[in-house]
């Protein structure tokens, strides 16, 4: 299955493995590579530029096929030297990146420079026309049943995605709510040139978090996730928990970001995906986690959206036509 995206990317197959932080290190991304999609490693994973530089090797000792780094540029509790991340990228002869949260065109002339490819990631149509304007390759358009930063404009991919690729004409790759062959198919029709997973791919065997919280997003529903930081305009869709719901009620009675930001601290988000208690910290995941009932390999995973998706375009669709 050829698309504007497999062959601006040059991969095999049209999906892509969202950045996703914590979970975005080298035995998932090169599992995702291997497996002739693209894997993304995270940038802000890493605690220092020198250890994305080490993680980035660790990545191509891995894997020979095409990857991606994640920079993701949005309000942190501790100051973040993104320029010093985005050169370490550069300098170590990256070839695609993913950019997300607030504009990078502070980054582009570097990125460009360099004949990096960049994707850029969005919540709504007017950020991805802006994207285009300031030279983005391709934009991943995330739909508001999303893991992780939603925006604040609510829209699902159903009118989002459409929207976005009538105002484009670089390619654009659908995002949120995907998981399986049907996802892919729809997106296709819905006139995006490949599909971009953060949970599905969360839930596979090399994805780096603990076996728990695999088996936490194999037993949720569409309807264990909730939105955080609301309030603060930085919505955020994780998993449905205690800990989610006493942010939820602390934003109703007026806390601010002083208040709020030790119960969210990303360190105690880490402790979830290593030990596996699913109310140590908070944690992402979309609402796709209800498509999700099992743990396979990225290449199973892989192979199945591929190969279910060709017969669903060839036996369903071919034949409703005639
Ligand atoms: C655990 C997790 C962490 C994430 N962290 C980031 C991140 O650091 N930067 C980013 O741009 N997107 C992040 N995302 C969002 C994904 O890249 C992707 O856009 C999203 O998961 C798509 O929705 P889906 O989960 O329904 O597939 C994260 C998602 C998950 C599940």
């Amino acid at each position: 299955m050829q698309t504007a995206i497999t062959r601006l990317l040059g991969i095999e197959h049209p999906i892509v493995q969202g950045g996703m932080q914590w979970v975005g290190r080298a035995e998932l991304v090169s599992a995702v590579s291997n497996a002739g999609a693209l894997g993304v490693l995270t940038a802000l994973t890493q605690p220092t530029p020198e250890a994305l530089h080490d993680e980035i090797r660790r990545t191509r000792s891995m894997t020979d096929r095409p990857f991606a780094v994640n920079l993701t540029i949005l309000p942190t509790l501790k100051p973040v030297p993104y320029e010093a991340y985005r050169d370490v990228i550069i300098e170590s002869g990256i070839k695609i990146v993913e950019t997300a949260g607030n504009n990078p065109a502070a980054h582009m002339p570097a990125f460009k420079a360099a004949g990096i490819k960049v994707i850029h990631k969005c919540t709504t149509p007017r950020h991805a026309v802006k994207a285009e304007q300031i030279g983005a390759d391709a934009v991943s358009i995330d739909g508001f049943e999303c893991a992780g930063h939603v925006g604040e404009s609510d829209l699902p991919g159903l009118i989002l995605i459409p929207a976005t690729v009538a105002r484009l004409r670089i390619p654009v790759i659908a995002s949120g709510g995907f998981g399986d062959a049907r996802g892919l198919v729809a997106a296709l029709a819905l006139g995006a040139e490949g599909i971009n997973m953060g949970t599905r791919f969360m839930c596979t065997q090399e994805s780096p978090v603990h076996e728990n919280i695999k088996r936490a997003i194999v037993e949720n529903s569409e309807t264990d996730t909730c939105l955080i930081l609301r309030s603060l305009r930085n919505s955020n869709r994780v998993a449905r928990s205690a800990l989610a719901q006493s942010v939820i009620d602390m934003e109703r009675a007026g806390a601010g970001i002083d208040q709020i930001g030790p119960r969210i601290a990303g360190a105690k988000g880490r402790r979830v995906y290593e030990e596996g208690d699913t109310e140590a910290g908070i944690w992402t995941v979309g609402m796709v986690q209800g498509l999700i009932d099992d743990i396979p390999t990225c290449a199973a995973l892989i192979q199945r959206i591929m190969a279910e998706a060709e017969s669903l375009v060839r036996d369903r669709l071919c034949g409703l036509v005639g």
